[in-house]
């Protein structure tokens, strides 16, 4: 067994390529409550994690994930049925293992969805909005540590980590669908609580539109390793809000899920076009 993490990426791609030999160019990461790009994908094998070399070991009970692979619209794609969380408890290097091994499995491109809770002022709960842009202020860096030349440089430009083509590419396919489109800033924390009000109106004066759980450490390694990231949050609560502040986990999930569906239509037919 392979002790670098570039040692146990070869390893689990060659495992991986053993099973399933087709490339898939396209990689997607879906979040929580919008997993239903999924269910759009002519499914041509499925590998649990438990059974993947590697793959960091889930202690949430009753977790399930899996690697899904198959084609949406023609392309072939590799879908992550299930994301790693840093607030689970694992490392930053954990949650960002599956986004290297993409790369090591031939995607070129990262298709990310995640919840997100709303600061700008403008939003409400149910848009969608494509991030142009992060704040990785209370984040653990998945790049701290020995620097491997064979995954990247030592110290990666950010100046663009949201391809920028693709954003362009999105909007006008929201245009064309007749689905309003926000744009902004993705403030990263840890979680898992939700911010109190006074965390709220701080990430928002740094210029935070929204703010999650996920994504920030994945398009870190995904910069660093060579892949173009395209992300939209679902605004799925406010932060910023004068009556009671309460967020559930359920408002979270309830509003992901009817947000969903345009979600999924933008993100079919961006695919489509890649
Ligand atoms: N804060 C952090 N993460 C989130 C939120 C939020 O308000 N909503 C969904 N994920």
């Amino acid at each position: 067994m392979q002790d670098t993490i570039i040692g146990q990426l070869k390893e689990t791609a060659a495992f991986i390529k053993n099973i399933y030999p087709t490339e898939p160019h396209i990689g997607i990461v879906l979040g929580s409550g919008l997993g239903n790009l999924a269910e759009e994908i002519e499914i041509e094998k499925e590998i649990s994690y438990k059974d993947i070399p590697h793959f960091p070991i889930s202690t949430v009970e009753g977790h399930y994930g899996k690697m899904v692979f198959g084609k949406i619209n023609g392309k072939n794609v590799v879908a992550m049925s299930g994301r790693f969380h840093y607030y689970e408890g694992y490392t930053a290097q954990q949650v960002v293992f599956p986004i290297r091994l993409m790369k090591f499995l031939g995607v070129k491109t990262l298709l990310i969805s995640n919840a997100a809770g709303g600061m700008n002022l403008s939003f409400k709960v149910g848009n969608l909005m494509i991030i142009k842009d992060h704040i990785s202020l209370f984040t653990v860096n998945p790049l701290l540590g020995k620097n491997d030349e064979e995954l990247g440089v030592r110290f990666p430009d950010m100046s663009e980590p949201y391809d920028r083509s693709l954003i362009i590419k999105a909007k006008k396919i929201a245009a064309d669908l007749g689905i309003e489109i926000k744009e902004g800033v993705y403030a990263g924390v840890t979680g898992p609580t939700f911010e109190t009000r006074a965390e709220y109106k701080l990430l928002h004066i740094v210029g935070g539109d929204a703010v999650g759980m996920s994504t920030v450490q994945e398009v870190i390694a995904a910069v660093h390793i060579g892949l173009k990231v395209f992300a939209i949050s679902v605004i799925t609560d406010i932060g910023i809000r004068e009556e009671d502040n309460i967020i559930t986990h359920e408002e979270v999930l309830q509003a992901a899920a009817e947000a969903e569906p345009k979600l999924t239509a933008i993100f079919k037919q961006l695919i489509a076009e890649l």
